[in-house]
């Protein structure tokens, strides 16, 4: 009944573990699949060189989700070795995800990544782009359309999942252009830019100040995007922001997602989240006669 194929991978139910959540461990990405019963795995998103991070506090909880600032740790595609032994044995889809501070990185990272298979490579183009003074990638279509070309070019076969964020003014444009320069899926979406301030202390909240807001605050402009990017392309959909229940995940499938991402619900809930959300699927479609997901695609665009 959930059966999914996104972008030429098969998948057992369309739930996938978002970016930077569990690491790129392989005993995590493992578990999150036989435990927790997603349909394939992100894994954080990985840079060029090895990244500390920003200092704690980097994520906080607040009442209507969270807030980090984690700054991208990465350990660098030179040191994960170890990693790829054990994710090569896997016997689930992969995404793995890459991140650049200009064009030339995001292809030296993307190269490398690619020699170990992943079934997808995400770039995360929310990240800002340093040549361009700090400006981000995902926000710009000629900067998306040069870093998808780029990186297609280098990975060949492998699918490219282009990660964009809420902040670009017109989304579904980027999307468009990811499309024309050979993506294969739009992922929707990352965090939100936000601030939480502590009234007592009189200070922000993260060490940061600043981070990316995730969770049930964001479903909306989650679902928003992936409805506007649904009418804007051809290519599959992994819809993501506040996905906790069936009834989270049945709503991005309406807006025109193929895929449902889950991040903060795993910090909320536990790896058991995807098997709730699919369990919660199923009940829903067999209460409303439906037969796959495949009917209820797109449909909230009537
Ligand atoms: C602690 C934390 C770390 C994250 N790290 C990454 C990352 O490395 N790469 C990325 O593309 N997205 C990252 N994200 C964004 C998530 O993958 C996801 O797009 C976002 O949180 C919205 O989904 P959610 O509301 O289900 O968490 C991170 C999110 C959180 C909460």
């Amino acid at each position: 009944m959930l059966e999914t194929n996104f972008a030429g991978i098969k998948m057992r139910n369309p739930t996938v573990l978002a970016s930077g959540i569990l690491g790129t461990g392989s005993d995590l990405m493992q578990r999150v699949v036989e435990e927790g019963g997603a349909g394939a795995v992100t894994m954080k998103s990985i840079g060029p060189e090895e990244r500390m991070g920003h200092a704690n506090p980097s994520v906080i909880e607040w009442e209507h989700g969270m807030l980090n600032a984690v700054g991208l740790p990465s350990p660098g595609y030179e040191n994960m070795e170890e990693e790829w032994e054990g994710l090569s044995k896997r016997n689930y889809p992969l995404i793995a995800s890459i991140y650049g501070a200009s064009i030339e990185e995001f292809v030296l990272v993307a190269k490398n990544v690619a020699k170990k298979k992943p079934e997808a490579i995400e770039i995360n183009i929310s990240c800002p782009n340093t040549k361009e003074h700090g400006q981000i990638f995902g926000v710009n279509e000629d900067a998306s359309i040069e870093v998808v070309s780029a990186v297609k070019k280098e990975i060949g076969d492998i699918s490219l999942i282009a990660k964009l964020t809420p902040q670009a003014y017109n989304i579904a444009a980027i999307a468009a252009a990811c499309e024309k320069a050979g993506a294969n899926a739009i992922c929707a979406i990352n965090t939100v830019a936000g601030m939480v301030i502590d009234i007592d202390a009189r200070r922000p909240v993260l060490f940061n100040r600043f981070g990316g807001v995730s969770g049930p605050a964001i479903k909306p402009v989650g679902i928003k995007c992936v409805y506007q990017i649904f009418d804007a392309v051809k290519i599959p959909i992994l819809g993501m922001g506040g996905i906790s229940n069936g009834r989270d995940a049945i709503e991005f499938i309406q807006a025109g997602a193929t895929t449902v991402g889950i991040g903060s619900g795993v910090l909320y809930s536990g790896f058991d989240v995807f098997k709730k959300v699919c369990n919660e699927m199923e009940n829903w479609m067999k209460a409303n006669k439906v037969e796959s997901l495949e009917e209820i695609r797109g449909v909230a665009h009537g």
